[in-house]
């Protein structure tokens, strides 16, 4: 079991180099890195997460495999190959750019190949396998490791050019899941690392609900975890494109909400607030969950911001939230 784990880790380690190479080096990887520089992703950082290229050949990585002498059958199922009956082994990636994927030790365990065109899916992942589990893995936490300890904060991104692109603007505390919504398993291993969590999904509407649900996780397990808002329904790499570093670290990763705040905030979309009714209703709600804070300060905080924004008296919405605070004791 060893023995094969360590050869499926060869393969990937291999599979990479060459992927690397061909986007670097070769004539049929001009238009990948074309894409790349036109995504204004620095050649830089190209090494730096070893971004790469699977051509559109049917078998340049299953020949080279073959050609050293690795198990073919284990390579397809670690996922670097596909199999058909009528043609034998082929190349699983093709025509697609290459990241790679490593586990918390620094080992390439998986790729996510993103389409350049309109193909579909947009990214092809790599299956679970012996050496990879997608509820376990976070991309780039070997990189980002060093920096989420010494700060007691990570930061966590839905994609991969999230990562990528925040890591050039010089956050180092930056990991996404992979393509899958945020598991207890991740949660519980971030939790390890660092006390504290900053949210920072894409800014349309799917984003924005996956951070309330990734919120939902975080918290209960004792994370101090505050939300990042990027406007315009930017994600991330679109923002810091479009506006810079200073600006992303600045305006949306330092000016990241706290959880209570962000839930106020989030909640307003079930309500219609510009109808009496539809305000009354959402500062019933917001008072349930400024109820749930347990320093008064931090409750009187929320009562006044409120109470200020939607002209009612704060002493009235107090005693709307201390009753909450009554009738759940
Ligand atoms: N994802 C995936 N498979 C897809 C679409 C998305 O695995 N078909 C995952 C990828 O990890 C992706 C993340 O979900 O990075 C977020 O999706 P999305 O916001 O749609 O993609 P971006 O990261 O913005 O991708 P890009 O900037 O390359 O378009
Ligand atoms: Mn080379
Ligand atoms: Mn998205
Ligand atoms: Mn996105
Ligand atoms: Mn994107």
């Amino acid at each position: 079991k060893r023995a094969r784990d360590q050869a499926l880790l060869d393969g990937h380690e291999f599979a990479c180099k060459l992927y690397e190479h061909l986007l670097k080096h070769t004539e049929e990887g001009r238009k990948a890195l074309d894409y790349l520089l036109s995504r204004g992703l620095r050649s830089e950082m190209i090494d730096t997460f070893r971004i790469g290229y699977a051509p559109n050949r049917r078998d340049v990585l299953t020949r080279q495999l073959e050609r050293r002498g690795f198990d073919l059958e284990l390579m397809e199922q670690g996922g670097l190959l596909s199999r058909s009956e009528k043609s034998g082994f082929m190349d699983k990636f093709r025509d697609r750019i290459t990241f790679p994927i490593h586990d918390a030790k620094g080992r390439i365990v998986a790729f996510a190949g993103r389409a350049m065109g309109d193909a579909q899916p947009k990214y092809l992942n790599s299956p679970e396998s012996p050496i990879f589990n997608k509820s376990r893995t976070l991309y780039n936490l070997h990189q980002a490791r060093p920096a989420i300890r010494k700060e007691n904060t990570v930061v966590l991104f839905e994609g991969y050019a999230d990562v990528i692109q925040a890591w050039d603007s010089g956050e180092r505390r930056g990991v996404a899941t992979m393509g899958t919504s945020l598991t207890d398993e991740h949660a519980r291993q971030l939790r390890r690392m660092a006390e504290n969590v900053i949210i920072c999904y894409d800014g349309d509407d799917a984003g924005q609900a996956a951070a309330y649900k990734a919120l939902q996780l975080l918290e209960p397990l004792g994370c101090s975890v505050r939300v990042a808002m990027i406007p315009d329904r930017l994600d991330p790499d679109e923002y810091i494109r479009r506006h810079g570093a200073d600006a992303f670290r600045g305006e949306i990763v330092e000016a990241a909400v706290p959880a209570v705040k962000y839930r106020l905030i989030y909640l307003r979309k079930n309500f219609r607030l510009q109808e009496e009714d539809g305000r009354l209703r959402y500062l019933r709600q917001a008072a349930g969950i400024i109820a749930r804070l347990d320093s008064a300060t931090e409750r009187e905080y929320y009562i006044r911001e409120l109470s200020d924004e939607f002209r009612i008296s704060a002493e009235a919405f107090r005693q709307d939230v201390n009753e909450t605070r009554i009738s759940r004791q």
